[in-house]
């Protein structure tokens, strides 16, 4: 292992069991078995085998950790920031970020960014990666579920981004709610997505502009007015 490897399995190991509310030593083995990769213009960290993490994720009756592998459509929509990146001082909001790459693509173009994820260890391995790339951005764990009205009065936000969210019903009915509740007048909500049918209900309610994709699809929601129930 190198010597930034050490660092940065020291360093998360911390955070997550912070994080967790338990000793380092009680962490799934496969958390902390973490790699270093590069993926278009970023690099990210990872534990290195996503199945072995769920594996024993799913013995200790844990959920699916899917924010532990970069999604297409994260990609995606980290390469469509990186070639037409917001203007420097825009406020990003990333939901659901996972390894958050949108996130790190919006701060190197110097917008303000808030990257959150319902997961605990997301948001240990996103501040990472973040830091990895060398960008500034905050991190915090946000689920739609419980801290949505916080997430509000934190806002509102120039740009809210979120990558492949939408693939529970649960998560379409709070994104219906909260998600345009966060985007300030004017802004923009950025919707990348995997073609998934709870996608298209979620914007069968709202006007949109999609660039359609094989794999990934990039959906953009305009919110010229303030939206009822923002405070
Ligand atoms: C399929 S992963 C996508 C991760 C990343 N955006 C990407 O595209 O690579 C879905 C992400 O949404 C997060 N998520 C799911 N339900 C959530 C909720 N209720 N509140 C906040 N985040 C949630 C998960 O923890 C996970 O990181």
């Amino acid at each position: 292992m190198t010597d930034q490897l050490i660092a940065l399995r020291t360093s998360l190991a911390e955070q997550l069991s912070a994080l967790r509310g338990v000793a380092v030593e009680a962490l799934p083995p496969a958390l902390l078995d973490i790699a270093v990769r590069r993926v278009g213009q970023a690099y990210y960290v990872c534990p290195s085998s996503w199945e072995q993490l769920r594996h024993e994720e799913g013995g200790a009756g844990q959920p699916v950790p899917y924010w532990a592998r970069p999604w297409p459509s994260g990609v995606g929509l980290a390469g469509a920031l990186y070639d037409d990146p917001p203007a420097a001082g825009t406020t990003v909001l990333e939901l659901g970020c996972g390894l958050a790459l949108p996130s790190v693509m919006a701060a190197r173009a110097g917008a303000l960014v808030l990257a959150t994820d319902g997961a605990t260890d997301a948001v240990a391995f996103a501040a990472h990666v973040l830091a990895l790339n060398e960008v500034v951005g905050e991190v915090a764990h946000v689920d739609w579920s419980t801290h949505g009205d916080a997430l509000v009065a934190r806002g509102p936000f120039d740009l809210v981004l979120a990558a492949d969210v939408l693939y529970t019903k649960a998560n379409a009915d709070a994104a219906r709610e909260l998600f345009p509740r966060l985007v300030a007048p004017g802004g923009r909500l950025v919707i990348a997505d995997p073609n998934r049918a709870g996608a298209l209900h979620f914007l069968a309610e709202f006007e949109h502009e999609t660039e359609p994709g094989p794999d990934v699809s990039i959906h953009t929601l305009r919110f010229d007015r303030e939206v009822p129930g923002h405070t």
